[in-house]
């Protein structure tokens, strides 16, 4: 799959986005190993710690129908659903990225005009992993 494909499907996954607190839209697209693409949007609570972001739901979904190696993520975000910045990936989001992610996972970024490809290793350098448990 092209990249500006993920990217598309993440900005039709932002449309998605329930956010009437912040008024901030976020979508994602994961593209599996297989060749699947799980999309994902926020999804915000009255009760505002219960959120989730754009990229767990995409993580979630796809982990929950059996996936578990990813390529690439495409994340495209903005207020009121108008994209004019990079949207980076929250902490969180990154830790939980994390572990499914192999050494050359990728995070695209779109501004509305550029695209931009970073590695998850370069967002999330020395992260706790499964084997800090060991
Ligand atoms: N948000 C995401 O969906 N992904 C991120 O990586 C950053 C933030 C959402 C959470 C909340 O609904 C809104 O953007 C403002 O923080």
């Amino acid at each position: 799959m092209k990249e500006r494909e993920l990217i598309n499907a993440a900005v039709a996954a932002m449309k998605k986005a329930y956010s009437p607190y912040s008024g901030f839209c976020v979508g994602a697209a994961l593209l599996c190993e297989s060749g699947a693409v799980y999309t994902g949007c926020n999804v915000e609570n009255a009760s505002y710690g219960a959120s989730n972001c754009a990229e767990r739901t995409a993580v979630f979904k796809a982990v929950s129908e059996g996936e578990r190696e990813f390529a690439a993520i495409a994340i495209v975000g903005g207020k009121g659903g108008k994209i004019t910045d990079f949207c980076p990936p929250c902490g969180i989001c990154r830790q939980v990225l994390s572990e499914f992610a192999g050494a050359g996972f990728r995070v695209l970024l779109f501004d509305g005009e550029n695209a931009k490809t970073l590695l998850l290793s370069e967002l999330l350098p020395h992260f706790f992993a499964k084997n800090n448990l060991e």
